[in-house]
């Protein structure tokens, strides 16, 4: 059975609950096997960078999980000025990362939105156009994401975190800042200007089913995502979802590993269902198993966001407990990584953007 559905080009919603359901170690073997066959013949052998700048921890929204919600006043709170970002994007460009990510909790006052449109033009300009920049900013207005884009931002990254509207509404405060529809909308809007549009969700999150998380690989078709940021829910002990899952046992050694086994199911689940499309093998696996994140790139991702955040920062942007790197700099997540990648035999993609092949500018 599981043989035959692995050969099919094209897999049903059956096939994929009958997938992630597979729990022996040799089941989960064939299928990784599958996925990483997938991957290398649609994307290939290469990973490439995304350095990861998290340039503000404020935050006006108070997302359950969230280790940097509004709610949370043991965070001390920061915003980088130009310069330290734009040290960062030299320190990216001068490293042969092809691309760099800009993240901050979600903002969208006026000192917010222009420091990002300054800091846009001044990277298009000194690198002459050649670094890719993705966004990863959160809901805006269409005019804001009109204006970056313009500016010169490609790729936007903006997680549902889910495809459910009820499991949205469950792990969300129920006020007008956290709309399931309004979040839905704007991933339409930034595919409409042309954006390489990513998304994708927690895995694992109590209340969570397997269908949940089936139907939000269709979503992802559905919505013709070109790339996708998914990884487990780990804990962050000072938050309301975190401290629920503890006192309910959510959090013990068994419920850790079933989280990264279904977090690493679904990167080859939506490897080979979406087959062409970037997906990243986030930090938040590498939370919950040192090799987390190599494992990730075995189970078909192919995109790596190495922290290039200046060490004093790290620990100010913890958006769940045992973040990795924390004592690491710039350089040392550099080396580590590679070392990483090429263990597994694979190479960087140094000096590349690896844009998402699934992506096409004209559509
Ligand atoms: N566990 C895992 N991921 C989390 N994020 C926020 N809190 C957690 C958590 N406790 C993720 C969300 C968000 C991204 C920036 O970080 O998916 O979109
Ligand atoms: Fe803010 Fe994002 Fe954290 Fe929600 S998940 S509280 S939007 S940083």
């Amino acid at each position: 059975m599981l043989n035959q559905i692995l050969r099919k080009d094209e897999l049903s919603k059956d096939d994929l609950l009958y997938l992630i359901g597979l729990e022996s170690e040799s089941d989960l073997e064939l299928l990784f096997k599958a996925a990483y066959e997938v991957k290398t013949r649609w994307v290939g052998r290469k990973a490439y960078y995304r350095g990861l700048i998290e340039m503000s921890n404020l935050c006006l929204k108070n997302c359950f999980y969230c280790g940097i919600r509004s709610g949370n006043h043991q965070v001390k709170r920061f915003t980088m000025s130009r310069e330290e970002v734009l040290g960062l994007v030299a320190w990216a460009e001068r490293n042969q990362y092809g691309s760099v990510t800009l993240q901050s909790g979600e903002r969208n006052d006026l000192d917010f939105i222009e420091l990002i449109d300054d800091l846009l033009s001044e990277i298009g300009q000194i690198e002459g156009g050649r670094l890719g920049v993705t966004l990863c900013l959160g809901e805006q207005r269409p005019e804001t994401y009109k204006r970056w884009r313009e500016l010169g931002a490609h790729r936007y990254l903006l997680r549902m975190e889910t495809s459910s509207p009820e499991l949205y509404r469950r792990i969300h405060p129920a006020d007008r800042h956290h709309d399931f529809d309004y979040r839905r909308q704007c991933l339409s809007v930034l595919k409409g200007l042309g954006y390489q549009v990513g998304t994708g969700v927690m895995i694992g999150l109590p209340g969570q089913t397997l269908e949940n998380l089936v139907d939000d690989i269709i979503f992802y078709r559905q919505m013709d995502i070109d790339m996708i940021g998914m990884g487990p829910y780990v804990v962050h002990q000072d938050t309301p979802l975190g401290r629920q899952a503890v006192a309910d046992g959510l959090d013990s050694p068994d419920q850790r590993r079933r989280r990264l086994d279904l977090s690493l199911k679904m990167i080859a689940l939506t490897r080979l269902y979406l087959k062409n499309v970037n997906i990243a093998a986030t930090t938040a696996l590498q939370a919950l198993d040192h090799l987390g994140r190599e494992k990730g790139l075995l189970a078909g991702a192919n995109i790596l966001m190495p922290i290039i955040t200046s060490r004093e920062y790290r620990r100010q942007y913890m958006l769940y407990d045992d973040k990795p790197c924390l004592d690491d700099n710039a350089d040392q997540c550099r080396h580590c990584l590679s070392g990483r990648v090429q263990a597994i035999g694979e190479e960087v993609g140094f000096g590349l953007r690896g844009d998402s092949p699934h992506y096409s500018p004209a559509a």
